[in-house]
């Protein structure tokens, strides 16, 4: 039988502990919630009628019950008012000495049998334990923020947390409709130990001004799926607690750089700048604690004057190539109503392109997103063509043909020849530098990179890679088309794997290494970023998805352009890719897809 937790302690009512006091009260357990000063006691209390006022007018939760839970939390400022509760967690700030010192209190207040939790993100349960007389009743509780709506609570044992207190808190997330999965004590655990690094390269990325904060997390939202992009998330962890953990993964975490926290972190905490609870971070909110961004000096002006900035007017658009993103592209322009010019190297492949661009129109129409007029009006917008010089005139060429460096370039020195002046030249390389097509023609400061995403009829996000030469018209028109184009453009440097894939494939990578070290298992590792951070995949799935060969050609890019030692490909994903375990394509990847 497990234990029954009728009354529980939560210390520290900031981002996290508003949250879990929520979570208990929710649930029926009554809470005693404790900060260190009335101030900062009402602070809590706010926060957490602030949550729930927000649920009832949600209608996510009835005003009976949201004045229940509020009757089930006893606020009080100091420790002492924790002597009978049968559990406590504890979300401090994430400082050693400072939870270390809490618990030696915690120990003396605390009665006997009442376990001792910490909601700690990266130090060490182990080393907190041992400032009681029970480290065999400390154990990590983590919680994701926000913590009323996160599914995921990693549970942590310590070498010495007896079996007994691991199932009583597993059954007690149950009870609180969480999932969790139980580890050891490793930095980071599963989730922050992903998550982190990514985090702190989306700083360094913006840092670097290589995109802005808007195209970053634009980037990661609609080019990946996730709810929030990484500076945005950022600004809800609270950059002091963000530098912190960070600070704590690169000690303890084998001293991995991609761990040291950029300084922009540090000067950001140094100013006052936390994120949302402070009002202002990477974006400004609309008061300390509010969730909505209103507009400031960074903030881009929408750009409704046309033309006005030396925008080129794009009627006739040439796209070249035969393959998958060719075809979806195709289909994108003409459904947008421009004149496309389709150019591939035989009457059989453009036979074979206008095929598959019909069978995608047509299950549009199938599905009811697209009439039959609008179909068909999209299809004569179209000139199937196998030579090169039929895109004398138009004004934007797209070249989508294979990925190899020197074909492209030989096409770009073809298109210098052929096309008229003023052209906008665009590649969708998603590895090769466009600064090196740019340069096999006459005129560098028109070309530009265009990375559309698979299926390109469906992702919404367009990289817009400009290059040295690339000049601002160039930029501001390819701006201009994408939104034409119903698409969301962003504009990154000329670097590897622009912004998704730079931020994306070494997370992914790091998943692999978590599962071949055996810290944890591809199902608990995938649960933890499904669960934690809202992910719509975990990583071993999304690998299998991708492709094992396609990742590990894209981290050994990245590896070889950045030379950041912890981009070395995972050992693992080489062996995978060496036994042709590919991923679904291959029927087997990380998982075996054969049955399924
Ligand atoms: N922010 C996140 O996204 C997140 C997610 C999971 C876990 N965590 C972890 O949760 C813990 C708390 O982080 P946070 O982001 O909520 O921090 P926070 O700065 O938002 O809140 C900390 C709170 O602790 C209070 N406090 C400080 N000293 C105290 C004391 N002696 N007694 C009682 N209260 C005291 C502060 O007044 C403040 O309200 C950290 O260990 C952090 O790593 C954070």
């Amino acid at each position: 039988m497990a234990r029954e937790f009728t009354s529980v302690g939560v210390v520290g009512l900031g981002t996290m502990g508003a949250g879990i006091v929520e979570v208990f009260a929710r649930n029926g357990i009554d809470v005693v919630a404790v900060e260190i000063s009335a101030a900062a006691l009402e602070r809590g209390r706010a926060t957490l009628t602030g949550s729930t006022d927000r649920a009832v007018a949600k209608g996510k939760l009835a005003e009976a019950d949201r004045d229940a839970l509020l009757a089930r939390v006893d606020f009080q400022v100091g420790l002492d008012a924790l002597h009978s509760v049968d559990l406590v967690i504890e979300a401090v700030p994430e400082h050693l000495d400072l939870k270390q010192r809490i618990f030696a209190e915690l120990d003396r207040v605390c009665k006997p049998e009442a376990i001792l939790a910490t909601n700690t993100s990266s130090l060490s349960v182990t080393e907190i334990s041992v400032a009681t007389t029970r480290p065999n009743q400390v154990i990590g509780i983590h919680f994701f923020n926000p913590a009323p709506v996160m599914k995921l609570v990693e549970v942590i044992r310590t070498v010495v947390t007896s079996p007994g207190v691991v199932a009583d808190v597993e059954a007690l997330c149950d009870r609180l409709g969480k999932v969790d999965v139980t580890i050891n004590d490793r930095a980071g655990f599963i989730a922050n130990a992903l998550l982190f690094g990514y985090l702190n390269h989306a700083v360094s990325i913006f840092e670097a001004r290589y995109a802005t904060r808007e195209d970053i997390d634009a980037a990661m939202k609609l080019g990946c799926g996730l709810p929030m992009g990484p500076l945005a998330l950022m600004d809800l962890i609270g950059l002091d607690t963000a530098y912190e953990i960070l600070d704590t993964m690169y000690r303890r975490g084998g001293r991995d750089r991609r761990h040291a926290p950029v300084p922009l972190i540090k000067q950001m905490v140094t100013a006052g700048l936390l994120g949302r609870k402070s009002g202002r971070g990477f974006y400004t909110y609309e008061r300390p604690g509010s969730p909505k961004v209103v507009p400031d000096e960074h903030t881009p002006v929408a750009t409704g004057a046309a033309l006005a900035d030396g925008t080129r007017a794009i009627a006739k658009v040439g796209v070249v190539g035969s393959g998958t993103m060719a075809t979806g592209i195709i289909e994108v322009f003409a459904k947008a109503g421009y004149e496309v010019i389709s150019v591939t190297r035989g009457a059989e492949k453009s036979a074979k392109v206008c095929e598959a661009v019909k069978t995608s129109l047509n299950k549009g129409v199938v599905r009811g997103k697209l009439s039959e007029e609008d179909r068909d009006a999209a299809l004569g917008r179209v000139t199937w063509s196998a030579t090169l010089e039929h895109v004398a005139d138009v004004d934007l060429v797209i070249e989508a043909v294979v990925e190899e460096l020197s074909v492209k370039k030989a096409l770009f020195a073809s298109l210098d020849e052929i096309c008229k002046p003023g052209v906008v030249l665009a590649t969708t390389t998603s590895s090769l530098p466009v600064i090196d097509v740019a340069m096999a023609t006459q005129r560098p400061a028109d070309v530009i990179g265009l990375h559309f995403f698979n299926p390109a009829p469906i992702m919404p996000l367009v990289e817009i890679v400009q290059t040295i030469r690339t000049s601002a018209e160039t930029t501001a028109t390819a701006r201009a088309v994408c939104a034409a184009l119903g698409k969301t453009g962003v504009v990154c440097g000329d670097r590897s794997g622009f912004i998704v894939n730079a931020l994306l494939f070494p997370y992914l990578n790091d998943a692999v290494k978590m599962l071949e070290a055996s810290y944890s298992t591809a199902d608990d590792i995938d649960y933890a970023m499904k669960l934690g951070c809202g992910y719509p995949m975990g990583p071993f799935e999304l690998l299998d998805v991708v492709g094992l060969d396609v990742s590990l050609a894209i981290q050994r890019e990245l590896y070889l352009e950045l030379r950041e030692p912890g981009f070395a490909p995972a050992p693992l994903l080489e062996h995978l890719v060496t036994a042709g375990y590919l991923g679904r394509k291959s029927g087997r990847g990380f998982r075996d897809h054969t049955n399924r």
